[in-house]
């Protein structure tokens, strides 16, 4: 326990240690637990070596406990385990996850033609839109990707995505995934606030006019790295003026746009071809929880598929199959409309909003701090930075964050993250649970400080 009785975010177990603790979960025997049974077991051995999420301590990923209403819904979701993929498996299902994109279109302020469909990650919306924009490519070069595939392109080695360096690595899943292969990728600058820098890409675009045939710039609300919000409205402008695919990856960032301090930071979004958002992260949504947006409904309708028995052309009932690729989907609206009609938007938001304060408060904090090296301005709720104690080596630092970052870990009182940006390691934070303050924040970076003083006196 830390010094205010915080729960542990998590045993301190090795490998082998948890390995011991696990293997009773694999003894498949011929009679049968008791429920009883199972949940004793599963206290003592499974759920000390599970995550909280919930703690002040947890400032690492982009997971959350699922909120109260969320997880009333996750449960009767649960309970009746709907297949919510057309009229005849699931009824309200469906009609419920229509029902669901189409306000969650409106609560973004997407045109009235646009449309989205329930993913079960960001990785396979992403996915879905780079194959989107693919067949509008392929259309372009007349004819249809989705029957005669890669081939049919003249030079296939001259299709390009757009992205910035800081893109998440699932672009790369999809340009493999589409037969693509990794350098159809160009990746482009960011400033220094790790935003794609627009005049760098008005001179790659244009650089690459008569090499490459751009099929989609990729940007990001929210990287990873540091919660950078692309510029979305100038962008938007250039991919339509040149008739490119704009996908915005908002897997992280974009439920922040509903704050109403931070919401001009995605203005534009309306414009783009395609949206991706995760509710499985910061609103607490259980896992899989991911929605695909695009601007013009009829989009979907190069995903579709008709099979004689279960997607048939001619039934009129809603379809969520036929817009995007499982045949079998959780009924994820369920926990996501409990949650928001059990809060209600004003809580949603405040919700919301906690974090991103939590953030550009500590930000605030360690601005004039000498020790502390940060590596850029928050749009969001991360941010990376460096220790840097007086006098210390240079060619050492590397080694010390990585070092700070090993022993906070080790400790088990809270958990941070260690990443490269130009490759340099850094320290980052993120606040994505309200349990993550400003003070929890400040504690961190104590712990840091004594960590880097624990390192020179070892030297
Ligand atoms: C910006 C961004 N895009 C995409 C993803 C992938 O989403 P998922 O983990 O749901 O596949 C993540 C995950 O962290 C992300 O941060």
């Amino acid at each position: 326990m830390n010094e205010n009785n915080k729960i542990p975010i998590c045993s301190k177990a090795s490998p082998e240690e948890m390995a011991e603790d696990l293997k009773i979960f694999i003894d498949f025997q011929d009679e049968g637990l008791s429920l009883e049974n199972l949940n004793e077991i599963i206290e003592e051995r499974l759920v000390p070596h599970l995550m909280r999420y919930d703690q002040p301590g947890f400032q690492s990923m982009f997971n959350a406990f699922p909120e109260e209403g969320a997880e009333f819904g996750g449960r009767i979701a649960l309970k009746y385990n709907q297949g919510v993929t057309n009229w005849q498996v699931s009824p309200g299902g469906v009609m419920l996850e229509e029902f669901c994109c189409e306000a969650l279109c409106k609560l973004f302020g997407f045109p009235s033609n646009s449309d989205a469909t329930f993913m079960l990650s960001g990785t396979y919306g992403n996915q879905e839109a780079l194959y989107l924009a693919l067949h509008k490519q392929a259309e372009k070069a007349g004819f249809n990707l989705a029957e005669k595939g890669l081939k049919r392109f003249k030079d296939s080695s001259r299709l390009a995505v757009l992205t910035s360096r800081d893109a998440h690595f699932s672009v790369k899943h999809a340009v493999r995934m589409l037969g693509l292969g990794e350098d159809t990728i160009e990746f482009l600058a960011v400033d220094e606030n790790r935003h794609i820098d627009v005049n760098s890409l008005k001179k790659t675009i244009k650089d690459l006019e008569d090499k490459k045939d751009i099929f989609c710039v990729f940007i990001t609300a929210g990287t990873t790295s540091t919660g950078s919000i692309d510029p979305i409205l100038p962008i938007a402008k250039i991919c339509q003026e040149r008739d490119i695919w704009l996908h915005v990856d908002g897997a992280y960032g974009f439920a922040y746009s509903l704050v109403p301090e931070w919401n001009h930071l995605f203005a534009g979004a309306e414009l783009a071809d395609s949206v991706c958002w995760n509710p499985h992260k910061q609103l607490g949504i259980p896992i899989p929880n991911s929605l695909l947006f695009v601007r013009r409904w009829e989009d979907f309708g190069r995903m579709t598929l008709y099979s004689a028995y279960f997607n048939r052309k001619e039934d009129p009932e809603p379809n969520p199959g036929l817009k995007s690729p499982p045949s079998t989907r959780p009924f994820a609206a369920l926990p996501l409309v409990t949650s928001l009609r059990h809060q209600g938007m004003k809580k949603v938001i405040q919700r919301l909003r906690a974090p991103l304060v939590a953030i550009s408060t500590l930000f605030n904090n360690l601005k004039e701090e000498c020790d502390i090296e940060l590596c850029h301005k928050p749009d969001l709720g991360i941010l990376c930075f460096r220790i840097i104690p007086e006098g210390f080596p240079k060619e050492e630092l590397d080694q010390l964050q990585r070092y700070v970052f090993d022993r906070i870990i080790a400790d088990r009182e809270r958990t941070i993250s260690l990443t490269k940006l130009d490759n340099k390691a850094v320290l980052r934070v993120v606040a994505i649970s309200p349990a993550v303050t400003s003070e929890a924040l400040m504690e961190t970076i104590r712990d840091v400080r004594a960590f880097a003083r624990e390192y020179m006196s070892e030297k």
